[in-house]
């Protein structure tokens, strides 16, 4: 099997938690670096937590600390979904130290040692547009990029705007106009990843050792959302690793995407579903999930793992 060399830039966060541990539980991601923005809480925690679950994973990866907010305007972050330090009030023993350097830079030198490299996004945009704004011949260099970011209906911190999006939306438009194949797993996307009891206690069944069972806490830790009626929670960056690892769980199309920066729909992303801009497709949109076998595959392999 070829294995998908990849940078995770994330910001940790309950759902980047399982997002890591599933990344790092499968063999076709060969993940070779994991960078860390202030986003779900503050850099000083997401660093922390990106250190506690790679080392909880049992893995080697250097761990980079990067963009503290985002590139323009202020920093904002999400305790209410993902608790004061990130984790849903989940503890997990102290990681290995971070590598030292900065975020954008450690990309640039991945990207300088290897072709075809994915980076795949699942917090504020900021380091990776750092990375390839600050030395842009290295864009070649990338395979593709993968966000969970965006929402093509309404958000889910603004009326009008997802997150991530939201955190840093220059960011995001400048990886959107880097002319590499973007792939977005947006809101619409990952609510069909919901969380739910019977989901939890199926998880647990499976057995498996700390990262799972540190999973089913944070899991249970995380507030069921108003949006689904307090069924659940949406499982939102799983979702991005899920697509590179088994794609036949989703379907996509070709998409116009234009990201709002100013005023009140800040952040916004403008998904031209039914091509009528008649501009050319800069992402691909993830539609749809078979939410079972996404469950499924997520239970595997995190029972793999330590
Ligand atoms: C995104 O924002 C964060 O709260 C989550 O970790 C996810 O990356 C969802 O809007
Ligand atoms: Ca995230």
């Amino acid at each position: 099997m070829t294995r998908r060399v990849c940078v995770i830039d994330t910001d940790p966060g309950t759902d980047d938690a399982v997002a890591l541990w599933l990344a790092l539980a499968s063999p076709e991601l060969d993940v070779r670096l994991v960078t860390v923005a202030g986003g779900n809480v503050g850099l000083g925690h997401t660093l922390r937590n990106a250190r506690a679950i790679v080392g909880l994973a049992g893995q080697a990866v250097p761990i980079v600390a990067g963009a503290e907010g985002p590139l323009l305007g202020a920093f904002r972050s999400e305790t209410q979904v993902h608790g004061a330090d990130g984790l849903a009030g989940v503890a997990l023993p102290e990681g290995p130290p971070a590598t030292p350097g900065i975020a954008a830079d450690a990309i640039r030198a991945l990207l300088r040692a290897e072709v075809g490299v994915t980076l795949i996004g699942i917090g504020p945009a900021t380091n990776l547009a750092l990375a390839l704004a600050t030395e842009p011949a290295l864009i070649d260099r990338v395979a593709e990029i993968v966000l969970m970011t965006g929402a093509w209906s309404e958000g889910n911190i603004t009326a009008s705007a997802e997150f991530n999006a939201w955190s840093d939306p220059e960011a995001l438009a400048m990886l959107l106009e880097c002319g590499r194949p973007v792939t977005l797993a947006t809101l619409e996307l990952t609510a069909q990843a919901l969380v739910t009891r019977e989901r939890i206690d199926a998880l647990r069944a499976a057995g498996g050792g700390a990262c799972l069972d540190a999973t089913a806490r944070i899991m249970s830790g995380v507030p069921p959302s108003r949006r689904f009626a307090h069924r659940g929670h949406p499982l939102h960056d799983p979702c991005a690793i899920a697509w590179l690892i088994d794609p036949t769980l989703f379907t996509h199309r070709d998409v116009h995407v234009h990201v709002e920066c100013g005023g009140v729909a800040r952040g916004r992303t403008v998904v031209d579903r039914w091509d009528r801009s008649g501009l050319a497709p800069n992402a691909r949109l993830l539609d749809t999930l078979d939410a079972e076998g996404f469950f499924s595959l997520l239970t595997e392999r995190l029972a793999a793992l330590p």
